[in-house]
């Protein structure tokens, strides 16, 4: 049985699909003071096993909420085989202290989350493999890389060269360069707060060529605005740009654009205008292996 959160109904469907599974018919609602309402409308056998699908972006405490109510309902319902997959798990991206006392947000959520009898938790491109590491049950990381590969074979006819913005998202484009057979690199990239960055040049062979950006996050725009500006400076004839997280906050995607951006798009961990590549495949396919 899957059970698809409001973040990530869309996406459960496919998945139950590929899996020839049933989708759970649930009803949620919001309140007028913006409290949340759930209930699981079909009935669930104690012994079945029971998926979850919800990301928990934004807006994160409402879906994170959201997430802890249908875990409590099937806890009432007796039911104890359970996976939650959150192919965006919110609050990852503080996974250790930068400053004494400081909350560390992606160890709080893996407190909650398997206080409530999940048996496994299922992510994509998690920000820091470190992450499996704050839970106490299994945590499978899975890779959007093969699906933005193909996608990207599909809908290119040269062969692009495979950029990271930063060092971190090198292990990204190296593994859609070996799909793909292509090169790859990466730009250095210097974050001076949460809001700007600074990416140094750095002379890559970019000159008449299509480039790809690859990056798991892309959230206010700047890394992805910083890389584009000196790729097209360096000669790139084309920059198509594609991420896993469409987190896209307030004008990023305008902004992008009018860095010169020629394509964008991201998968569907995320609900968004630019989320043209389904991972339901990759969630599905690694249900079946499990
Ligand atoms: C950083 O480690 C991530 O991989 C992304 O590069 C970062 O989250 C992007 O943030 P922004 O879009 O705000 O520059």
């Amino acid at each position: 049985m899957i059970i698809g959160g409001s973040a990530s109904q869309a996406l459960a469907s496919e998945v139950a699909k590929n899996l020839d599974d049933k989708l759970c018919h649930v009803e949620t609602k919001k309140f007028p003071d913006g409290e949340r309402y759930f209930r699981i409308v079909d009935e669930i056998d104690e012994d079945e096993e029971v998926i979850i699908i919800q990301s928990t972006g934004y807006p994160q405490d409402e879906n994170m909420m959201e997430l802890f109510f249908i875990l409590d309902t099937l806890s009432d319902m007796n039911v104890k085989n359970i996976t939650v997959v959150s192919p965006y798990l919110g609050y990852s991206r503080q996974e250790r202290r930068f400053k004494d006392t400081e909350c560390i947000s992606a160890k709080a959520t893996a407190r909650l989350i398997q206080a409530m009898n999940v048996k496994r938790v299922i992510s994509i491109n998690l920000h820091e493999e470190s992450i499996c590491d704050l839970y106490g049950i299994p945590v499978d990381n899975l890779s959007a890389m093969p699906a933005i590969a193909e996608y990207i074979k599909e809908n290119t006819d040269e062969k692009p060269v495979i950029l990271a913005p930063d060092k971190g998202a090198q292990n990204f484009a190296k593994e859609i360069a070996t799909i793909l057979d292509t090169e790859y690199d990466y730009l250095e990239k210097v974050r001076l707060s949460p809001e700007k960055v600074e990416t140094k040049t750095k002379s890559i062979s970019v000159d008449d060529r299509r480039v790809v950006i690859i990056d798991d996050i892309i959230s206010t725009g700047g890394t992805i605005v910083n890389a584009i500006e000196i790729l097209k400076q360096q000669g790139a004839t084309a920059v198509d740009v594609y991420c896993v997280h469409p987190v896209l906050v307030n004008d990023a995607v305008l902004k992008i654009n009018a860095a010169g951006a020629d394509n964008l798009q991201a998968t569907n961990t995320l609900k968004s205008e630019v989320a043209g590549i389904s991972v339901a495949k990759t969630i599905a396919n690694h249900i079946k292996s499990l």
